[in-house]
């Protein structure tokens, strides 16, 4: 990708971006059709579809060569990263969108050939956007966002990660994950994969551990979070693949090997 195609894609993206967002925004207090998916608990809405559609429509007019990877299921069927991919997630934070309306946000990540060039995460009701483009470091509202510290304690640490990790599950020992939330400084519990992983960019969170997330949750919050020096694998340390779900451990260098060696490894089933 050229450095001129890609600033070409970088503003296209952030005037869609934020575009998409002040709809959101106006629409906040009209009535929703919600709809559930897998079960009673993912939601789907008129918005989340809406919203994708308002992607779909703008990329392919100005990209028709582009592809697009996508939630609701407007995108295209997407099988590798060859060529440019636009990998969206409408509204990340649907339970948040319905119940609270806020702390949600858009996520669009746009890979050439499997590498992340772009990134972009909007909250949507704070304003606020993140972006990244590859090698050239992470914004906050277009104010750049410092590297992570050059090192922290694990047992200074805020983790976000799902409660579900506390109860019996099929990946980890709940009790040895007890122990992960006993251990660090404190634990917190978000409700949107792409804020978690902004929150890490930004410092405010040390790590955000996941049992399973899809491509369009993590593709924007990976680019960010690289370029202040944070780490992304799944939760035995493999690299992630973006066409397929992963479970995700996001964190600052520093305490990765810990979360993965004397937890994740430790407590294995
Ligand atoms: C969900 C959110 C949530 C995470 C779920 C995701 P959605 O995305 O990111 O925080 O725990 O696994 O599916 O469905 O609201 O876009
Ligand atoms: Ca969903
Ligand atoms: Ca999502
Ligand atoms: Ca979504």
């Amino acid at each position: 990708m050229t450095e001129l195609n890609r600033n070409k894609i970088f503003s296209n993206a952030k005037q869609w971006i934020l575009e998409a967002g002040k709809i959101i925004r106006e629409k906040i207090n009209d009535p929703l059709i919600v709809d559930t998916k897998s079960n009673a608990n993912d939601l789907v809405t008129t918005m989340d579809k809406e919203t994708e559609k308002f992607f779909v429509n703008k990329i392919k007019s100005e990209y028709p060569d582009h592809l697009l990877l996508s939630e609701e299921g407007f995108g295209d069927d997407v099988k590798s990263l060859d060529g440019t991919v636009w990998i969206v997630d409408p509204i990340d934070g649907t339970m948040n969108f319905v119940h609270q309306k806020r702390n949600f946000a858009i996520s669009i990540g746009i890979y050439h050939d499997g590498v992340g060039e772009v990134g972009f995460i909007y909250n949507v009701m704070d304003d606020v956007l993140y972006s990244a483009i590859k090698g050239e470091g992470a914004y906050k509202n277009g104010a750049k966002i410092p590297n992570l510290e050059e090192h922290i304690e694990f047992n200074n640490a805020i983790i976000g990660l799902n409660h579900f990790w506390l109860c019996e599950n099929r990946l980890v020992d709940e009790k040895v994950m007890q122990q992960l939330v006993r251990t660090v400084r404190g634990t917190r519990t978000y409700g949107s994969a792409a804020l978690e992983f902004a929150y890490v960019a930004e410092g405010i969170i040390d790590g955000y551990l996941t049992m399973r997330l899809s491509p369009w949750d993590i593709a924007a919050g990976i680019i960010i979070v690289n370029e202040v020096g944070g780490v992304t694998t799944n939760v035995s340390g493999e690299n992630v693949n973006m066409v397929e779900t992963n479970s995700i451990l996001v964190c600052h260098p520093s305490i990765q090997e810990t979360i993965i060696k004397d937890y994740i490894v430790k407590g294995k089933k």
